[in-house]
């Protein structure tokens, strides 16, 4: 193993493999209104350099979260981040996020940007909290499935 960080509730992170596009494609269907399907998440996990990932799991690789990010030059986007409910507000939210910024320093990224529904109260808490800051909005972004809309916040920081 290359790469590992330490998480809590006896996880880990580690890098995602394309052998979790299923599994990713399961949790990404759970935590979001929208899907990806596992072959776009198999898409992204076979290119680990431009869409580094990451993935929160125990001793036998059981995945209970993962975070994608896509790389541009000198900035990544988190793409996305999602933990399966049952494993939430244990801390491996910010566990993900931060082993994925530790992980960028080994690469030419400077900057770091997200965007994040205004109404994602633990979201938003866990960016602020891991040093993003909002640096715009995109009123009526994200259209919900009862058709309304909520805004996008774009939040950056630097890699650090
Ligand atoms: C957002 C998400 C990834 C957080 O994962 P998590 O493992 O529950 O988060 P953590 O336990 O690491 O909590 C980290 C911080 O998030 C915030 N947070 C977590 N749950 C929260 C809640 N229910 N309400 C408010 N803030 C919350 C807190 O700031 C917390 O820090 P603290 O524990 O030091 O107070 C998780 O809620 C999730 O998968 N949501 C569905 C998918 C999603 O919305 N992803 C983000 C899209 S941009």
């Amino acid at each position: 193993m290359d790469r590992l960080w330490l998480a809590p509730a006896g996880l880990h992170i580690e890098p995602a493999v394309a052998a979790d596009a299923h599994k990713l494609a399961q949790l990404h269907q759970a935590g979001f209104y929208r899907g990806w399907s596992p072959e776009e998440f198999e898409a992204m996990l076979n290119e680990p350099h431009r869409t580094p990932a990451y993935v929160a799991c125990d001793s036998r690789r059981r995945i209970a979260g993962f975070a994608i990010w896509r790389v541009a030059v000198d900035e990544a986007e988190l793409l996305t981040i999602a933990v399966e409910r049952r494993w939430r507000g244990k801390g491996i939210g910010r566990a993900l996020l931060v082993a994925g910024i530790d992980d960028l320093r080994y690469s030419p990224v400077a900057r770091l940007f997200l965007e994040v529904a205004e109404d994602n109260a633990a979201a938003v808490s866990l960016y602020r909290t891991t040093g993003f800051n909002r640096v715009g909005e995109r009123r009526g972004y994200y259209e919900r499935p009862d058709g309304r809309h909520a805004t996008a916040l774009v939040m950056s920081r630097e890699l650090g």
